[in-house]
């Protein structure tokens, strides 16, 4: 029997597109993990990018919770904030919204999605870390690392993107050219969108070894080629999922106000992913 009622907030996610979304799943499975699925509900709606003005509106009249906002919106949401938290406002990206009475705040909890995973197995102070992509993604994870004293180095097929990323934010850019220098990284991240459709890597296999952590941060395959590489060469490894859940648990807290049930959440989103 649902426990939705007439005092229940509304929380959503909104991308265009947005049907494919684990986020109600993995929401709602915190909700009801911690008996809050009476008083919580989350939702996914398809919003278009000019129509920002209209839905911020609609959020502030219905008094929707909380907001998070992927591809296209983590930008095209900043100008009709209220507030934005510094972090979000270095990355330039805001990809969570809370609504108090319709003052609207933007954060940014995508960087703890890459962060948190890893500091959960290692610690990031003065590691290696080859970070592979230079776009949404790479920023937020270029972000954490920085933050959390790694030595980066961004590869990216555009090298002058990850020129401009380094510049904005830190680490060294290099162009795929270099890409024998990625086995002497400590870690390696995949923060690009290769693996998602198609069964290829960008890592040379070769150049993965034991000593590594491999995190790829395409979630939509579970087993990457990139993952299974490195788990045949004997290197620890990181599932995309642990990124969308650390992004979500962070999440959690700042719509609901309490520590997420990190377990029940990740349940839901292996039910979910291949
Ligand atoms: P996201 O927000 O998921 O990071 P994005 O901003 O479109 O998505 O960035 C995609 C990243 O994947 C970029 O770093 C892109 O490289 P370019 O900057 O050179 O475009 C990278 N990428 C996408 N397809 C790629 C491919 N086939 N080979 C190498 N890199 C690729």
């Amino acid at each position: 029997m649902t426990k939705i009622s007439a005092n229940t907030k509304i929380c959503m996610v909104i991308g265009n597109p947005v049907k494919h979304s684990l986020s109600p799943q993995m929401h709602n499975a915190g909700y009801r993990a911690l008996g809050l699925d009476g008083q919580f509900v989350y939702v996914a709606c398809q919003v278009h990018k000019d129509s920002m003005e209209d839905f911020v509106k609609g959020v502030r009249t219905m008094g929707i919770r909380g907001v998070s906002c992927t591809v296209p919106h983590k930008t095209k949401i900043i100008p009709y904030l209220n507030e934005i938290d510094p972090i979000a406002e270095k990355i330039g990206a805001v990809n969570t919204v809370v609504n108090d009475g319709g003052f609207l705040r933007g954060f940014n909890t995508d960087y703890l999605g890459v962060i948190n995973p890893l500091l959960e197995v290692t610690s990031l102070q003065g590691k290696k870390v080859a970070l592979i992509g230079a776009g949404g993604a790479a920023r937020g994870a270029l972000y954490g690392l920085i933050e959390a004293g790694a030595e980066v180095w961004i590869f990216n097929r555009t090298l002058e993107k990850a020129e401009a990323l380094a510049k904005l934010i830190g680490g060294e850019a290099f162009s795929p050219d270099y890409s024998w220098r990625l086995s002497k990284a400590d870690i390696i991240i995949n923060a690009t969108t290769v693996g998602m459709e198609s069964d290829e890597t960008p890592v040379p296999k070769a150049l993965l070894h034991e000593e590594q952590i491999v995190f790829d941060t395409v979630y939509n395959q579970h087993r990457t080629r990139l993952l299974r590489d490195a788990k045949a060469a004997g290197a620890k490894v990181i599932y995309g999922i642990e990124m969308l859940l650390h992004q979500g648990v962070a999440q959690f807290k700042h719509y609901t106000g309490l520590d997420a049930p990190v377990n029940a959440m990740r349940n839901a989103l292996q039910k979910h992913i291949k």
